[in-house]
């Protein structure tokens, strides 16, 4: 790092145990890009402070982690992309002379992960989504825009997963979307992918949150948890013969996305993001 280099980095509580810090610091020096990327443990009341500062310094640009991924939408100037403003939260931000960009790079890096990993491509599929959280609206709304057919949102909370579906039909009235409260209500009809976006496989001990003997036929599969890097969601599937891939390629890409956003910077950063991080978690 030389004198004069340009700031980024990550707002997030807790934002300790985060790998964007090493990834995007391993990817300026690679690009010999004169930048440096560093965490920023957020007050959960003081992101409106961290975002003065970050005009107020010329911090070029931030990742958001929990909590703020929906939060931050209050201090930014402008979401340009639709599905970004479609997803209700941003993992990105760009500061273009003071003015602050939001982006949400996840749910594009889900798509170019399972397109790169399970060979998927939503034009005219139909998806069972696990959970319906931040992580599900992203990977649902990412579908719903590359024109999945079907839609199918199964969580613990029914209501959850409720408001979700009626949220993402309005904004994709073609795309037939469902919340389902019991995996037996299923409609029998084959499923070409079937994503966990719940943090359920996250703890030791925590069990699938999908039994595939509801499954007709062979499904596609993707967790986007990646550490562990087998949970028993994943090791069932792959027991059953499932192509299977974890959330290390997501990770990657969406990262790989920002990277992009902030220095033009495109061929090799996401084959260099995903060596970076298959080498910290060896
Ligand atoms: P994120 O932003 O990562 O999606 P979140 O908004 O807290 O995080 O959502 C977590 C998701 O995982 C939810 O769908 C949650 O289900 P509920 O809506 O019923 O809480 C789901 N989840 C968490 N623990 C779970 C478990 N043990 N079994 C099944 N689903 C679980």
């Amino acid at each position: 790092m030389k004198e004069n280099c340009d700031v980024y980095g990550i707002f997030g509580n807790p934002v300790a145990h985060s790998l964007s810090p090493h990834l995007h610091n391993t990817l300026f020096g690679a690009f010999g890009i004169n930048a440096v990327y560093a965490a920023f443990p957020v007050g959960r009341r003081s992101l409106g402070m961290a975002f003065e500062g970050m005009r107020a310094l010329g911090i070029r640009g931030v990742n958001l982690t929990i909590p703020f991924k929906e939060e931050a939408l209050n201090f930014i100037d402008e979401i340009p992309e639709d599905l970004d403003r479609c997803v209700g939260a941003i993992n990105t931000v760009v500061n273009r002379e003071g003015r602050l960009f939001g982006y949400n790079t996840d749910g594009r890096g889900f798509l170019t992960a399972a397109r790169e990993e399970l060979g998927f491509n939503p034009e005219g599929k139909k998806v069972l989504v696990l959970g319906a959280g931040g992580a599900a609206r992203g990977v649902g709304s990412a579908l719903a825009i590359a024109h999945a057919e079907a839609l199918w949102f199964y969580n613990r909370t029914l209501s959850r997963a409720g408001g979700l579906a009626d949220y993402l039909t309005g904004y994709f009235p073609e795309t037939q979307i469902k919340a389902l409260g019991s995996p037996e209500n299923l409609p029998a009809q084959k499923i070409d992918l079937v994503v966990n976006a719940t943090s359920c496989g996250m703890r030791a001990g925590d069990p699938s949150p999908f039994d595939f003997r509801f499954l007709e036929g062979k499904a596609a599969v993707y967790d986007l948890i990646y550490s562990p890097a087998e949970t028993i969601f994943l090791k069932d599937a792959r027991r059953l013969g499932f192509p299977v891939a974890n959330g290390l390629g997501m990770l990657a890409a969406q990262a790989a996305l920002s990277f992009e956003l902030w220095t033009g910077r495109h061929d090799g950063v996401r084959e260099k993001m995903l060596e970076t991080l298959k080498a910290c978690s060896r």
